[in-house]
């Protein structure tokens, strides 16, 4: 009896997951998106990343480190996760030296990266802890790395959050060196640089 209270409850579960999915809807980030990409922002860092950084970590590194990078909707290369006219999920690319870190980050070079001799950026993803694990990171990402490809990209690098790792990694980024991003307050944040190839992933395309 207790069984199949628990089964009925699990595939109502799935069934809810499939129509959740059924009405994301994914597009390009506006500038008239940013009020709502700051607060998603906050509340994504603070439900999400709150077992990897402590709260003063994460309360110094918004604003800075975590933040809207509006260079990034200026080149349409942002991406957005809406459901139901709420903002859900964001993450985008770049065509950038910036390596991460909102329009307030210290240390950014906006000069363009050349498709034959470098990496593109895998950019600020955050998803809302409502809807965390339920594929709208792997949508966005799956997004940009089509739009990397197409602009001629080859490899991809990023700058990974701890608690962005995993995500990472189950599609094939590889982790590299860890670095301490200094904060405000004498606080650091420790990165993962993690990179990807994507030419073995384009010839077997081509092969097809
Ligand atoms: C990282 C983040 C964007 C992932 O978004 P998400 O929508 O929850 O990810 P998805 O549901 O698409 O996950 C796809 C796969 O990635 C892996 N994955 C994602 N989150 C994971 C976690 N916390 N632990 C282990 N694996 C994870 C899993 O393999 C997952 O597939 P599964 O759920 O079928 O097992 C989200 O956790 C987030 O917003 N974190 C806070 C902000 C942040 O740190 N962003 C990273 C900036 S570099």
């Amino acid at each position: 009896m207790g069984s199949s209270i628990a089964l009925g409850f699990s595939l109502l579960l799935d069934y809810i997951s499939i129509l959740l999915k059924e009405n994301w809807k994914l597009r390009l980030a506006h500038e008239n998106d940013i009020p709502a990409l700051e607060k998603l922002i906050s509340l994504s860092v603070r439900g999400l990343q709150a077992s990897h950084y402590s709260i003063a970590q994460m309360d110094t590194a918004l604003g800075s480190v975590f933040g809207v990078d509006r260079q990034l909707i200026r080149d349409g290369t942002y991406f957005i996760v809406e459901l139901n006219g709420e903002l859900i999920g964001c993450g985008g690319w770049s065509k950038r030296k910036t390596l991460f870190g909102s329009d307030h980050h210290t240390t950014r070079d906006d000069a363009e990266l050349d498709p034959i001799t470098d990496a593109a950026r895998i950019r600020a993803f955050f998803v809302h802890p409502d809807h965390a694990r339920r594929g709208i990171g792997r949508a966005i990402l799956e997004a940009c790395e089509k739009a990397i490809c197409d602009a001629g990209f080859t490899a991809i690098e990023l700058a990974a959050t701890l608690t962005g790792v995993p995500f990472y990694a189950a599609f094939g980024y590889i982790p590299g060196e860890k670095s301490d991003v200094p904060l405000a307050k004498g606080l650091s944040l420790q990165i993962v640089r993690m990179t990807k190839d994507l030419s073995e992933v384009q010839r077997r395309g081509q092969m097809r």
